[in-house]
């Protein structure tokens, strides 16, 4: 088996994470969550005190920020799964709240931003064997890597399963069709912005999984795995 990068990128909710995660595991691959960078450097900024309550960025105290902003990942003891970390502290709890979720897009639309955590991602690549997700992995990071995936679910079912998600988690205040509208309005974000927009590589192999259990991803992506790297 050859040593390959794996990059699989797609709209949010649609399920990339996860199966990103679990194909690492299951071939003893590194597994990096490239949103958990862009959400990182939000979070710093935020601390920094460099967004303001009307949410606006300053882009040139961040830009200025950046070679003092160090992201990596780590298992903590006692756990199995990798966490975020930022300068040295755990951050992968907070990375996920809705505060940073809605600052995210305009900090990940910042082009200094865009090429600092490229760069970054690239060395996690040097020696091969990773799994990464993302919006531009298979375009921009890994314009070479051996596997890229674009996954793509219809808006409808993204929500249905990020609302049913929710309502798991005990938030029953927000309903079907604001989480819809959540979904199209980050997709139009995703797709128009200027640098690094979310587009499927040419030589993407596309993922619909409208209609896939997640055991039956998970073996598609395994096979698919196997044939690119045995070639
Ligand atoms: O996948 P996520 O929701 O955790 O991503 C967080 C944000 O980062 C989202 O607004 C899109 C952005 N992002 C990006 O622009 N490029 C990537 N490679 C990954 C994420």
């Amino acid at each position: 088996m050859k040593d390959i990068i794996i990059a699989i990128d797609g709209y949010s909710s649609s399920g990339k994470s996860t199966m990103a995660r679990q194909l690492a595991a299951a071939i003893g691959y590194a597994y990096i969550d490239s949103g958990a960078m862009y959400r990182a450097v939000t979070l710093h900024a935020m601390r920094q005190g460099m967004i303001s309550p009307d949410g606006t960025l300053d882009t040139q105290a961040l830009t200025r920020a950046l070679p003092h902003i160090a992201i990596d990942f780590r298992v903590p003891q006692g756990e199995t799964a990798s966490h975020t970390y930022l300068n040295d502290t755990d951050v992968e709890q907070e990375i996920r709240t809705m505060a940073v979720s809605a600052h995210v897009s305009p900090v990940a639309a910042v082009p200094d931003v865009r090429h600092a955590l490229t760069e970054m991602m690239r060395r996690y690549g040097l020696r091969r064997r990773i799994v990464m997700d993302g919006r531009d992995i298979g375009t921009t990071v890994f314009p070479d890597a051996e596997m890229k995936i674009f996954v793509d679910a219809s808006p409808q079912e993204r929500a249905r399963r990020r609302h049913a998600e929710l309502i798991a988690k005990g938030n029953t205040d927000t309903s079907y069709e604001e989480v819809l509208q959540n979904i199209r309005q980050r997709d139009h974000i995703d797709r128009t912005r200027s640098e690094s927009p979310l587009r499927q590589a040419p030589d993407a192999i596309i993922l619909n999984n409208d209609n896939l259990t997640p055991d039956a991803q998970a073996a598609w992506l395994l096979e698919k795995y196997r044939q690119i790297a045995d070639a």
